[in-house]
């Protein structure tokens, strides 16, 4: 089923917002959200065309070592095409700010149609303060709980297809985040269909007292906490 552009129109839904306290509604606003089509069909053509024969040579994994991830493939990229190289230039600018020091990996994640990825914070000894992303192939809603409020204090971001979406401020560390699979991807009580969804992934790096040895933040993948 085909998804008015209606229900596309908010990006962020507050889950009980009753209960949120207003300041911190108001800065996760601020700090975590949506665009939509921030990139072209061209664009995610052109970046597809350059992931897809990489990812094509891995195997889905059934699950990430910490269990967050299920169902997924994954790769670090720092060599770009220069077109998609603009297009990467163009999240980091939009989501993050001025002096950012970047990772130079970009991080891909092809998660499978019925793959999910399960609530947690990225660990601070591998990112910095912003996450943020472009989704192509498929829209998906992103599940952010506040860590000690996990079932109260909860916030939903529709990702469609070529949307970017940032997390900063406090949607960083005080809320874990999450990719809900097919059976529970609803917006505004319709079912979102959920397809493979490959997620090209900026971060900037961690502050200098958090940071891992360089040479494990350059060659490992970016691990998760719970
Ligand atoms: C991650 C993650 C989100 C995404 O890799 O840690 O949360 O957009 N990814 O795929
Ligand atoms: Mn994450």
């Amino acid at each position: 089923m085909k998804i008015t552009r209606k229900l596309f129109q908010n990006l962020i839904y507050f889950h009980n917002l009753e209960r949120w306290p207003v300041e911190l509604a108001e800065t996760m606003r601020a700090s975590c959200y949506v665009k939509k089509d921030f990139i072209t069909e061209a664009e995610e053509k052109s970046l597809l065309a350059e992931v897809e024969p990489h990812m094509k040579r891995l195997r889905y994994e059934k699950s990430h070592w910490d269990d967050a991830i299920h169902l997924y493939r994954e790769r670090e990229q720092r060599k770009w095409k220069e077109e998609n190289l603009e297009v990467i230039s163009r999240i980091r600018s939009e989501s993050f700010g001025p002096n950012t020091e970047h990772l130079t990996y970009v991080h891909i994640l092809d998660l499978h149609k019925d793959g999910v990825i399960k609530p947690h914070i990225d660990s601070i000894r591998y990112c910095g303060d912003v996450i943020t992303g472009v989704s192509l192939l498929s829209d998906a809603i992103m599940r952010l709980r506040h860590k000690d409020r996990k079932e109260e204090l909860i916030l939903d971001l529709l990702m469609p297809r070529r949307s970017l979406y940032r997390l900063g401020g406090p949607g960083r560390y005080d809320f874990t985040h999450e990719v809900l699979g097919e059976s529970e991807s609803t917006w505004n009580s319709e079912k979102v269909p959920r397809d493979r969804r490959i997620s090209i992934i900026c971060r900037d790096l961690p502050k200098v007292t958090n940071r891992a040895k360089e040479e494990e933040i350059q060659l490992k993948p970016i691990p998760e906490e719970n």
